[in-house]
């Protein structure tokens, strides 16, 4: 990972975290453009559907057999669309057992994990039970942006591969999906970060 995506990434996530008040109504909101989905129907079946107006995804997973292991690979880019010349890409391949596992012993993990989990019902250890897995209108917790962040293009592709016992790696998902950030005038903000947390007093 560039050292450009991690200041973009640390940027995001702090206009996230930290910025409230003032502009109450600008957000910065992904709109998809073009999505392709692709699942071997052998071990799964998966469908992704966006709504941009009143901003959700729903996902559901179908796994037809018993799925021992699982790695994802992601291959992102970003393009700042007033300089595309600062084209950031990123790689990174995660094994999803070890992801479980991690979730459940760190209190980050657990509040991610709890917080996805309001929307449906997820994998929640390995080997994944042959069954059906739901999101439903699941959307991030937004916070009003002030910090004006560049707009940018992305583009996402998604594998998933499932290793065998001899850890051979079979392409179960590929998705490709592409869109862009931009920053948007809302009415109907999602409760954000602070809202979540704890009341005190
Ligand atoms: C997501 O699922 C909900 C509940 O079934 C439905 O009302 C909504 O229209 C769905 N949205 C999309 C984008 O498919
Ligand atoms: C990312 O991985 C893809 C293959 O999945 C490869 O073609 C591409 O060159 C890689 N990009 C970087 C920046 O490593
Ligand atoms: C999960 O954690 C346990 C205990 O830390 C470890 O023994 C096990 O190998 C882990 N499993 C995976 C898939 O990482």
């Amino acid at each position: 990972m560039s050292v450009y995506t991690l200041l973009y990434l640390a940027q995001i996530l702090l206009a996230i975290l930290y910025s409230h008040g003032a502009l109450a109504e600008k957000m910065m909101r992904p709109k998809i453009k073009d999505m392709k989905l692709w699942s071997d129907e052998k071990f799964l079946s998966h469908k992704l559907t966006y709504d941009h107006a009143d901003p959700h995804l729903n996902f559901t997973l179908d796994v037809h057999q018993d799925v021992s292991d699982v790695d994802l690979h992601f291959d992102t880019r970003i393009i700042n669309k007033l300089d595309p010349f600062y084209t950031s890409t990123f790689n990174i391949t995660l094994n999803l057992c070890r992801i479980l596992n991690y979730s459940t012993k760190s209190p980050v993990g657990r509040f991610v994990y709890t917080f996805i989990k309001e929307y449906g019902n997820i994998i929640e250890s390995c080997p994944i039970p042959k069954g059906s897995y739901a999101i439903t209108k699941f959307w991030y917790p937004e916070d009003p942006t002030t910090a004006m962040l560049p707009e940018i293009d992305f583009e996402v592709n998604f594998a998933a591969y499932h290793l065998d016992a001899s850890k051979k790696r079979n392409l179960i998902i590929n998705d490709h999906i592409t869109g862009e950030f931009t920053v948007q005038d809302v009415n109907n903000l999602k409760p954000g970060i602070f809202a979540m947390l704890p009341k005190v007093g």
